[in-house]
């Protein structure tokens, strides 16, 4: 970790050492959060009852967590994944084949925010974290109306903010040091990403939308948790702290970086306390 903290966010999106750190980072938010995403999948098969969908539309699908977990719930569909990042749709493609469902999958590498391609009739859209990213997310959900058949769902999932995982004395003289960051991280948030958190029941409704489900999912692992949870604190700490460098005092800074730190003795892929405690929530709505 040295020379990436300095490197500029250009207003055209993230760099290549941001998108190898977010491909990581979702990738492990997805094994970590098996169950979670199990669980909503479930609810979704519920609700679709005796027709499950068979055209399933990813949107910002980033490394495909969510397109691998319904490919595996809804053994007869076919998914499109659509993510403005060439990088994490390769890399998604690639999830696919190790699992051998690359024949069930097509990338679209589109920019949502303008004119969507044509996706054909889907029955189940899934916007996973990704709704927030759009400059204009109203227009976003009338698009996926447009985009559903009659009777087809729309699954959105939306995150109260980045996980935790530090016990509350980490911080050397002065505890609390992650929910400093969590706190730095919201204030930058509330500016670049306005809509990050947003109760999307209303919205949906206002859409067209009938919202079937609201349902908020309390995750919180305890220790003894797999070595996977070490490198997914290591590398939500690292995503982090690019966003919060120039907020935080010069202590904080040098001890989330040893918290980072591979090698270091205080690295959290070496704690035996981690835990993860996340708070998302799961809306299913039906285009009528
Ligand atoms: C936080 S990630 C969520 C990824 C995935 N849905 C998941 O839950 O693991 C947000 C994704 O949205 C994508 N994204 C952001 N803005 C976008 C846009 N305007 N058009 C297409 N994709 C976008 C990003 O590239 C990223 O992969």
């Amino acid at each position: 970790m040295t020379d990436h903290h300095h490197h500029h966010h250009s207003a055209a999106g993230a760099d290549e050492w941001d998108e190898a750190a977010m491909a990581e980072l979702l990738d492990l938010d997805a094994e970590v959060l098996h169950t979670f995403l199990s669980e909503a999948t479930a609810v979704l098969a519920q609700l679709a009852r005796d027709e499950p969908p068979h055209r399933i539309l990813d949107l910002g699908s980033g490394t495909g967590a969510g397109t691998l977990a319904l490919l595996q719930r809804f053994e007869g569909a076919e998914a499109i994944a659509v993510d403005r990042s060439p990088r994490l749709l390769d890399h998604l493609r690639g999830k696919a084949r190790a699992r051998g469902v690359e024949d069930r999958v097509r990338t679209v590498q589109a920019d949502l925010d303008a004119a969507w391609p044509d996706f054909g009739a889907v029955n189940l859209v899934w916007a996973s974290a990704s709704l927030h990213h759009l400059t204009d997310p109203d227009r976003g959900l009338r698009q996926i109306f447009d985009s559903l058949r009659p009777d087809g769902l729309l699954a959105v999932i939306e995150m109260a903010g980045f996980p935790r995982f530090l016990p509350d004395d980490v911080g050397r003289g002065r505890p609390g040091l992650e929910a400093r960051c969590h706190a730095a991280r919201a204030e930058a948030h509330a500016e670049s990403l306005p809509d990050l958190g947003s109760d999307w029941g209303p919205r949906l409704s206002a859409a067209g939308f009938t919202v079937e489900v609201e349902r908020p999912f309390t995750i919180d692992l305890r220790p003894p948790l797999p070595e996977s949870v070490g490198r997914y604190a290591q590398a939500s700490l690292g995503v982090l702290r690019s966003r919060v460098a120039e907020k935080l005092s010069s202590e904080d800074l040098a001890t989330l970086d040893h918290l980072i730190d591979s090698d270091g003795p205080d690295g959290v892929v070496r704690r035996d306390d981690l835990t993860v405690r996340a708070e998302r929530t799961l809306w299913a709505a039906r285009r009528p």
